[in-house]
């Protein structure tokens, strides 16, 4: 069997955030390989960390976000590491992303033709790019110098925020074994000490980033700008390159058509003058006229009826299915390899909903995309994947193609979600999952679900699961996968069904071969 080609690796990501009640570890860890051609679904309930994941691999977290750490390699690079100008380029351009509800991301004010014209335009300003790569290392430092001081004192608040918790812990766990007064109180007294110079520490630290970042600003500043200055002389010089070019061209065709006695010789001379100008326009920007047209084509390719008349129309005059394909438009309008959607279909109705998955999977092979579907529909998920990662509370814990997550589920918290899913075949009574997903400031210690699960053994409380193979395309996280684990069997509820679908499968089959 041929390797599949990987288009999109993310490598133990970690994001966080800053809050009130202190650092929330959103993602913690996160791995996954995109393969070309293929739809990888992201599922589990909500605040699992499925959005930000996405956010990630777009650049378009929140300001309170903090990237710890990891890798997210596409075409060779690290989009965590490149430029911000080569960042730009393939943000929206060569990987897209659409979200759950298409209103927010339409202006309600601006015709739709225009809204999609708008994004050609802006992204195919060729000049401005070849500027923002010039500049690309100065600006990056520039602001790199910011997030250095915020990683720096960042780091410190955390360790400082486990120190405390693991502190606070032991006093609690002491209190509830009937500890003394005299060590209750000796606690106690070593908890205020030590935010004190905890505190202390962190104001040390933020002082020093500070000062730091403060020193080399001047110089990061001058050197952006003095680079600006030159990028702003070699994009001028080169237009005017172009443009000489270009209008040369033009002249000597111009003399050559007053020269020309019959049609044929005319019509080339024409078609000349013709070329030169695409030229130019090609090696600077995109006209209106040609993003219109495209506009119309694209438009067309996903389902818009009457796409001429829909063109000069407002978002409100569309239905949420056809304002859901407007931003899918959009967002191909770039040509992007790789399409995100997040929950693209929850804010519609079945029917539109059903049509929507149709469109993208349309696109999927016409275009020959890489798709990352988000959801917490199991039901989606079984429509859309090739490959599925389950996630749970910043992790990953089950990972495999749609038939090792559907038929052979190896982790509890996939269990519970697909116990959770509706059966229209059976009468049976849905399982809903019990108690409700960690506070990600403190993340338990062993597997996160083990609090909410049955199967818990006591090592999950404990240490965290390594993910187990269970063949060379499935991983769950699991220490029943653990070869001195006791045999556990999955759910009643979830074995039958797979018994149930298989045989409805075996059923098709037969009768497809009579
Ligand atoms: N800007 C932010 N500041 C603080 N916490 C955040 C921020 N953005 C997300 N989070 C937290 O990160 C965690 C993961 O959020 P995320 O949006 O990825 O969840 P999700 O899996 O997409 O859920 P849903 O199905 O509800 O969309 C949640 O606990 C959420 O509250
Ligand atoms: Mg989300």
């Amino acid at each position: 069997m041929s390797e599949k080609e990987k288009v999109v690796q993310v490598k133990n990501l970690r994001v966080s955030f800053t809050t009130d009640a202190g650092i929330l570890k959103a993602v913690r860890g996160v791995s996954f390989d995109l393969y070309k051609g293929e739809t990888l679904c992201i599922v589990g309930e909500s605040g699992s960390g499925k959005s930000v994941t996405c956010k990630g691999i777009m650049g378009i977290l929140a300001n309170n976000s903090i990237v710890e750490g990891g890798q997210i390699i596409y075409e060779g690079e690290d989009l965590l590491k490149i430029s911000e100008a080569d960042f730009h380029r393939i943000r929206g351009n060569k990987i897209g992303m659409i979200f759950q509800d298409p209103l927010s991301s339409l202006n309600p004010i601006m015709k739709i033709g225009k809204q999609i014209t708008e994004a050609m335009l802006i992204n195919n300003d060729k000049l401005k790019n070849r500027y923002n790569d010039i500049i690309s290392a100065e600006l990056t430092a520039y602001k790199n110098a910011k997030v250095i001081k915020s990683q720096a004192i960042m780091q410190k608040q955390n360790e400082n925020d486990d120190i405390i918790y693991h502190l606070n812990k032991e006093l609690k766990e002491k209190q509830a074994k009937g500890a003394g007064e005299d060590e209750i109180s000796a606690l106690k007294e070593n908890i205020a000490e030590t935010k004190k110079k905890l505190a202390k520490e962190l104001a040390q630290i933020k002082k020093e980033a500070t000062l730091k970042y403060k020193e080399s600003l001047p110089k990061l500043k001058a050197a952006l700008k003095a680079k600006k200055a030159i990028a702003k002389k070699e994009v001028k010089e080169y237009e005017a390159k172009i443009r000489t070019t270009r209008n040369q061209k033009i002249k000597e065709a111009k003399v050559e058509l007053s020269r020309a006695t019959d049609p044929e010789t005319k019509k080339a001379c024409r078609n000349k003058i013709k070329d030169a100008k695409l030229e130019y326009q090609n090696l600077t920007k995109i006209t209106k006229a040609e993003a219109k047209r495209r506009a119309l084509e694209v438009m067309k390719e996903v389902g818009i009826p009457q796409p001429e008349k829909r063109y000069n129309q407002y978002p409100f005059q569309f239905s949420g299915g056809m304002r859901q394909r407007i931003v899918i438009a959009i967002a191909l309008t770039a040509a992007p390899d790789v399409l995100i959607c997040d929950e693209p279909t929850t804010a519609l109705d079945v029917t539109i909903q059903a049509q929507i998955l149709e469109l993208i999977n349309k696109l999927k092979v016409e275009r020959n995309l890489s798709c990352i579907f988000i959801t917490h529909d199991l039901g989606v998920v079984a429509n859309m994947a090739d490959r599925v990662a389950v996630m749970y509370a910043g992790k990953i814990v089950e990972y495999g193609t749609d038939i090792d997550i559907f038929y052979n589920p190896k982790h509890p918290y996939t269990w519970a979600l697909l116990a959770s899913i509706p059966d229209l075949d059976s009468s049976e009574k849905l399982d809903a999952i019990p108690g409700t997903p960690p506070n990600l400031v403190y993340p338990p210690i062993g597997d996160a679900f083990a609090a909410r699960s049955k199967y818990a053994m006591a090592i999950d409380f404990k240490y965290q699961p390594p993910l187990f193979k269970v063949s060379d395309t499935h991983y769950a996280a699991t220490w029943l996968l653990h070869k001195d684990a006791p045999k556990v069997e999955m759910p009643k509820i979830v074995s039958a069904r797979i018994k149930r679908d298989l045989e409805k499968e075996e059923e098709r089959r037969n009768e497809q071969a009579i």
